[in-house]
């Protein structure tokens, strides 16, 4: 396994829609060598989530896993077990907008207040090419939301509401995390 470099905000990789993979591909042993390789670069890097653009690759792939015991994220209450996600549908369940701190491994440093539908369901393959379906809400919907949106070349920044509501870590952890009851996101 190799860890990847992680493409930054303002590499047009980025900004490039992720084509689908065929089962073919999926099985094949580049796909799958990627997608151990993206885990280890997760890992690496601390995130809860990782899309295949942010390593360089414009394929609708990415992974959702989050532990409690993340040192990053002491503040995580529920986990989810790892997924991986290949070329996902989403389909809103509940278009209740809820509100997220999100940050993201390709704008670091940022923290941003962003709005999404509070449920959705994921109809996707996993990485044995097999159908699946999820429904995710709360938090975790947030989550899905925030890495479905890289297959799309969106970043969570293109979704704050209010400029006013990007701001840097350490200023967020210091005046509007002692204030907030709202979760932090970071993939
Ligand atoms: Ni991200």
């Amino acid at each position: 396994m190799t860890i990847r470099k992680i493409a930054r905000m303002g590499h047009p990789v980025l900004r490039k829609p992720a084509r689908a993979l065929t089962l073919k591909e999926i099985s094949s042993p580049e796909i799958q060598r990627l997608i151990q390789d993206m885990m280890e670069t997760m890992h690496d890097a601390g995130g809860i989530g990782l899309a295949a653009p942010q390593v360089h690759e414009a394929l609708q792939l990415a992974l959702i896993e989050i532990k409690v015991d993340n040192p990053r994220y002491p503040e995580m209450a529920e986990e989810q077990e790892l997924l991986v996600l290949i070329n996902p549908k989403v389909t809103v369940l509940d278009e209740t907008e809820q509100a997220f701190w999100e940050g993201c491994l390709s704008v670091p440093g940022l923290r941003g207040l962003v709005h999404r539908p509070r449920k959705i369901q994921i109809d996707y393959l996993d990485q044995n090419g097999k159908e699946q379906q999820f429904i995710a809400e709360d938090f975790l919907a947030t989550v899905f939301q925030h890495e479905l949106d890289h297959l799309n070349a969106t970043l969570y920044v293109d979704k704050i509401k209010d400029p006013r509501n990007l701001v840097f870590i350490e200023e967020y952890q210091r005046y509007i995390l002692p204030e907030s009851k709202d979760q932090e996101l970071a993939d």
